[in-house]
Parts: structure tokens; C-alpha cells; sequence
């Protein structure tokens, strides 16, 4: 598909931006500069969540509202930042009266409900290593996680702790499970009542200090290969979580901000939490499903001014017609990012019809910690691209000998590392974590291009890793899970363009059947639940096929990249090491 990308100039944004103009930011920046715009104690050392949430207290910011909260059902409950600064204290309280201490894994496993948030700060103030699983995910990718992360303690609630319990007979480490509304637990198992803990707790707590380098939390993600592996991150990001949120999301004081990610996902975890309260802003949190009416009433009903949301919401509203944006008054909004997956140019002219404004496509990783390639408020915007490089970010295309190509070229989209938010570590897997970086590069695992005037746009994955509806999927957990189903021998996955055009990609699996089984549409439904219940329903695949063998390397590996030129009708490739 030729896309006409058409050159949009930012005289009309809204406001007066924080960020200055572009071409005069860049050349001169140095991280340096931002130093201060994080409140650092005494020799050097930090922490995220004071940075977060405690440094406003002492201000007159004390009774703002912190948190509109709002349930799939419509009750609404509503946090100050003091608010917040004494739940997260009594957290880390109650943590550290458990004989919890600094390094410590405590994991989370919740919807978006308060509690989370609040368990994150927690956890970050007593200088623990917090985690958060989504609340989509079933017990096998519970126990990935917490397993492969040794976790000492999980935040659940009642809804959920069954899928833990599944699992607990094989989590050694996992000494104690806070449940949020839980009564009757079993005190022996470690449990405890979330809520009656934290109503016993001092809500005064001298935070840790941190040092820059400290693990703040880890994000559990894909590869090609391999189980997700916990990608950590450090206190230190912080200055570049706070300058990003300011400058590109363009956060100000008076802002109702709303982002739609899950603190599940590295989106959630900056830019609900970090880099959003840390500019002080008032945010919306909806604790709900996906719904055109309901989120364009929430806009109209919070005045939400700046929106930060994904491609594959963008495309679901736009399906879903144009009469019923109409219905609304959404005239607050001022400002709408996106991230996660490429954002094609019709999303951006829907929205442009329907809000009077142009998205503004930002691009990052779980591994880059905060948004690193994105369309500024003062810098002309190419429809259809990334943007440029975040000021102190230089970002590079580079062949497979490490070498730049010229403008217009495809190649890997590279970094330079040293990036403040850039993670530190894959949990016990340093092997991995120097597999990031060739040639003094950081390869980001994206295929992109750069044009003369130095916008970046997206080509897709070099690996085989699944961008389905923004979230990121490896298919060796998902053939992992198919092979243990009783009817499968062998399976290999990969993501083709979604027919419907929505999710960017969906999954597809290709299976070989056991002996004595065969091919039926009851079996390709029983085998889809067998992943929706094990793993998550965004990880099932939609389409299955059954193959009588699977193309595979001589040493055995099954060659996704075949399946996949088979699968889109491309020239296969080099099949030399195939097995005969
Ligand atoms: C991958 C990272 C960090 C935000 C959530 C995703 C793809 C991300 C864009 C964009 C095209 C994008 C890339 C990247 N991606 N943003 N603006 N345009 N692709 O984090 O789950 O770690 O996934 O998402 O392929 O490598 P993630």
C-alpha cells in the first residue's frame, strides 16, 4: 500500500508547549540539564515513588486530586496526592513489619484498581523490586513470572487469587499473598487481608534511598525465544520518565489526563505512574473494558485534556463509526499521543475529523524505559512517521555489520546506550541482556528507515516477535502452552496483518496433530481455550492450521520465517538449512 504521508505544521497546537522548538532543543541538550527537575537527597541517591507522589505533598499540589478512579460498573472513587502519599507509606509499612526488605520481589497481580498504584509506590518506597502482572493473564503466566523472578510476595484480590493458588504448590519462595477484600484466609499459606494490614499500619514512612542504579521494578516481556524475561529498571530513569511525560505528552498542572494503558504493560508503569504524577498532573484511571460509548463519555465526563492511548483503540473507535463520537462533547481534549504499534495515517485523519486534532505517534520499548522517537508540539509532524529522536537520544539505522546505511535505506533501527531510563539488566540473564548490544549499539529488534530531514519511520519486527492489538508476544511461550495439550505434537507460531485490519497483527498457529487425532473445528476451539485460560486471552491464536510437518532447521528449530513467506505468499528465503 503506497501511504501519502503529508507534512503537518504544528502552528496550530494548542497552548503554549513546555517543550521549545525542536531544531533548537536537540543540538543543545544534555541530560544534565534535567538533572533538577528530580528532587535527589543527600550524596546522590534518589527514589522513584517519593519523585512520584511524597515530593508534592509539601506543596500546595497536598489536596489535589491525584487519582479519578472510575470501575467497569461506574462507581468513581477519587485520591489526593496526600492521600496517596500515606496508603503507599502504610504499604511499605506493612512490607517491611512482614520482614520484607530491599531488593525483595513483590509482584502484583491486579486490575487497575487502586490498590495497584498504591502497591507500586509501596513497594518502591521500602526499596523492594515491584512487578506487575496483567489481570488477563492465567495461572501458567503467573507462575512464569513469579517463579523465574522468585518473588517473596504478591498483591491480589479475591477475583484473582485463584489462579495463584493454582500455582503455589510450585512457588517455593512465595511466602506471602496480600489480598485485597480478602476474609476467611488461610494465615498458614501466608495470607493476609490487604486491607486489614494496611488500616493497622503508621502511615508515616521515611523513604528509601536509593541509588541511581537500584532496581526499581522489573517488566516481564517477549522475545523470539525463551520464556518473557524480566527486563529491570532503575530509580535513576527517573529524571527522563518526568522530562519525556512533560515535554511530549506536554503535562500541565490544569490537565485531566488520561492514559489507557495497564500498570501490566511498560506504558502503565511510566506514564500512569511515574512520569504522569510526577508532573503533578490529575489523572483518570478507568477500570474497565473497552467500550466506544463509554470512553468517549468518559472524556466528556472528566474533561480529559491529554490522552495517551494505542493504535489498535484508535482503529476500534473509528470502526465503530462516526455518530457516536457525535453524541459527545469532547471539546476538552487538547493534546492525543499514541503508542505501541505503527499508526497508519487513517487512524490519524479519523481523529483529526473527530477531534479537531493530530495524534501524535511516539516510539519506545519495555527495554528504553521511556518514549525515545516521538512527534513533538513544536516540531512539524510527517503523518505516518515515528518523529525524531528525544532530545540526548541518538538514534541510528544501521546494516547487520553495524554499519549506517544512507537516508531512505531499511535497516536496524539502533541507539546509542546510556540513555538514563535505559533498563540495566535481564533478571538473572546477563547473556541476554549483552544481546542487545552489537558494535556498541543498542539493536532495538525494529527493521526502520530514516528520511533526508531525519523522521524515522516504522518497517516492522526483524525478529518473530507478534505486535498484536500494541502488546508484544513471543511465540515460543504460546508453542510452549500448544504442545501440552493432548492433541498436539508440534506447533509453530507467527503473526500475519489482521484481514480486519484493527489489531495490526494477529496470531496464527500451525500444528502438527498426535497420532490418532485429527483436524476438526471442536478440537481448534478446545485448543484456543487451552491458551486463553493458561496464558491470555490477547495470546490465543485466531487462526489455526494443521500441517502435516513443520519446516524445521537441521539442528530442529522450527523456521518461523518460512511459515510466515509461506503463510503471505513471499519468496521463502534461504533454505539451505532447512531439514530434508
Ligand atoms: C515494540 C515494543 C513501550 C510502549 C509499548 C510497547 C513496537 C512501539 C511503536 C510505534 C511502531 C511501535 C515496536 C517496538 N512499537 N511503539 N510508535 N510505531 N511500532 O512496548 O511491548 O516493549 O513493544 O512495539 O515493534 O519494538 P513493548
Amino acid at each position: 500500500m503506497e501511504i501519502n504521508f503529508v507534512r503537518v505544521s504544528q502552528k496550530k497546537f494548542k497552548g503554549k508547549p513546555n517543550m521549545g522548538a525542536y531544531e533548537k532543543v536537540y543540538p543543545n541538550f544534555k541530560w544534565e540539564d534535567v538533572h533538577d527537575e528530580v528532587e535527589w537527597f543527600d550524596g546522590g541517591k534518589l527514589n522513584q515513588a517519593y519523585n512520584t507522589i511524597d515530593k508534592h505533598r509539601n506543596t500546595w499540589r497536598k489536596n489535589k486530586v491525584a487519582l479519578y478512579w472510575e470501575g467497569d460498573d461506574g462507581s468513581t472513587k477519587k485520591f489526593t496526592f496526600l492521600e496517596m502519599s500515606n496508603l503507599s507509606n502504610k504499604f511499605a509499612n506493612v512490607l517491611k513489619s512482614n520482614g520484607i526488605k530491599k531488593g525483595d520481589r513483590i509482584f502484583i497481580f491486579l486490575s487497575r484498581i487502586p490498590e495497584n498504584y498504591i502497591s507500586f509506590l509501596g513497594i518502591l518506597k521500602m526499596g523492594g523490586i515491584a512487578g506487575t502482572m496483567f489481570a488477563a493473564f492465567g495461572p501458567e503466566a503467573v507462575k512464569d513470572r513469579l517463579l523465574d523472578s522468585d518473588a517473596v510476595a504478591v498483591v491480589t484480590d479475591v477475583k484473582l487469587k485463584p489462579r495463584i493458588d493454582q500455582v503455589r504448590k510450585d512457588l517455593p519462595s512465595l511466602k506471602h499473598v496480600f489480598v485485597v477484600g480478602g476474609k476467611d484466609l488461610k494465615k498458614e499459606s501466608g495470607e493476609l487481608s490487604f486491607d486489614e494490614e494496611l488500616a493497622k499500619a503508621s502511615r508515616d514512612f521515611e523513604v528509601e534511598k536509593m541509588n541511581p542504579d537500584d532496581v526499581a521494578f522489573m517488566q516481564y516481556t517477549s522475545g523470539s525465544t525463551g520464556k518473557p524475561k524480566g527486563v529491570m529498571h532503575t530509580h535513576g530513569g527517573m529524571a527522563q520518565q518526568h522530562i519525556t511525560a512533560k515535554w511530549v505528552l506536554d503535562l500541565k498542572d490544569e490537565d485531566i489526563y488520561w492514559c489507557t494503558s495497564d500498570p501490566g504493560w511498560i506504558t502503565g508503569i511510566i506514564y500512569t505512574i511515574l512520569g504522569a504524577w510526577s508532573n503533578g498532573v490529575s489523572q483518570l484511571i478507568f477500570d474497565g473494558r473497552f467500550d466506544p460509548d463509554r470512553w468517549y463519555s468518559l472524556i466528556e465526563k472528566y474533561q480529559v485534556n491529554v490522552w495517551y492511548t494505542a493504535p489498535t483503540a484508535l482503529r476500534m473507535l473509528m470502526s465503530s463509526g462516526e455518530d457516536v463520537p457525535k453524541k459527545y462533547n469532547m471539546k476538552s481534549l487538547r493534546h492525543i499521543c499514541s503508542v505501541g504499534e505503527p499508526l497508519n495515517p487513517e487512524p490519524i485523519r479519523w481523529a483529526h475529523k473527530v477531534f479537531g486534532l493530530w495524534v501524535h505517534d511516539t516510539w519506545w520499548q519495555t527495554e528504553t524505559g521511556s518514549m525515545l522517537i516521538c512527534n513533538y508540539p513544536k516540531m512539524d509532524m510527517k503523518v505516518g512517521y515515528m518523529g525524531k529522536p528525544f532530545p540526548g537520544i541518538t538514534a541510528s539505522i544501521r546494516d547487520e555489520n553495524g554499519n549506517e546505511v544512507k537516508p531512505g535505506v531499511e535497516g536496524d533501527l539502533c541507539l546509542q546506550p546510556g540513555w538514563p531510563s535505559m533498563f540495566n539488566g535481564v533478571w538473572k540473564n546477563e547473556e541476554k541482556y549483552k544481546s542487545y548490544l552489537k558494535n556498541g549499539w543498542y539493536v532495538t529488534g525494529d527493521k526502520a528507515k530514516m528520511d533526508p530531514d531525519g523522521y524515522f519511520i516504522y518497517v516492522g519486527r526483524g525478529d518473530d516477535v507478534i505486535k498484536t492489538a500494541g502488546e508484544r508476544v513471543g511465540p515460543f511461550e504460546i508453542e510452549s502452552v500448544l504442545i501440552e495439550h493432548p492433541a498436539v505434537a508440534e506447533a509453530g507460531v507467527i503473526g500475519k496483518p489482521d484481514p480486519e485490519g484493527i489489531r495490526g497483527e494477529i496470531i496464527k498457529a500451525f500444528l502438527v496433530l498426535r497420532k490418532g487425532h485429527t483436524p476438526s473445528k471442536e478440537l481448534e476451539d478446545d485448543i484456543r481455550k487451552f491458551i486463553k485460560t493458561r496464558l491470555a486471552g490477547h495470546m490465543y491464536p485466531k487462526e489455526i492450521e494443521f500441517r502435516d510437518t513443520l519446516p524445521r532447521t537441521q539442528s530442529g528449530k522450527i523456521m518461523r520465517r518460512v511459515l510466515k513467506a509461506q503463510e503471505l505468499g513471499l519468496p521463502t528465503g534461504d533454505l539451505s538449512t532447512i531439514e530434508k
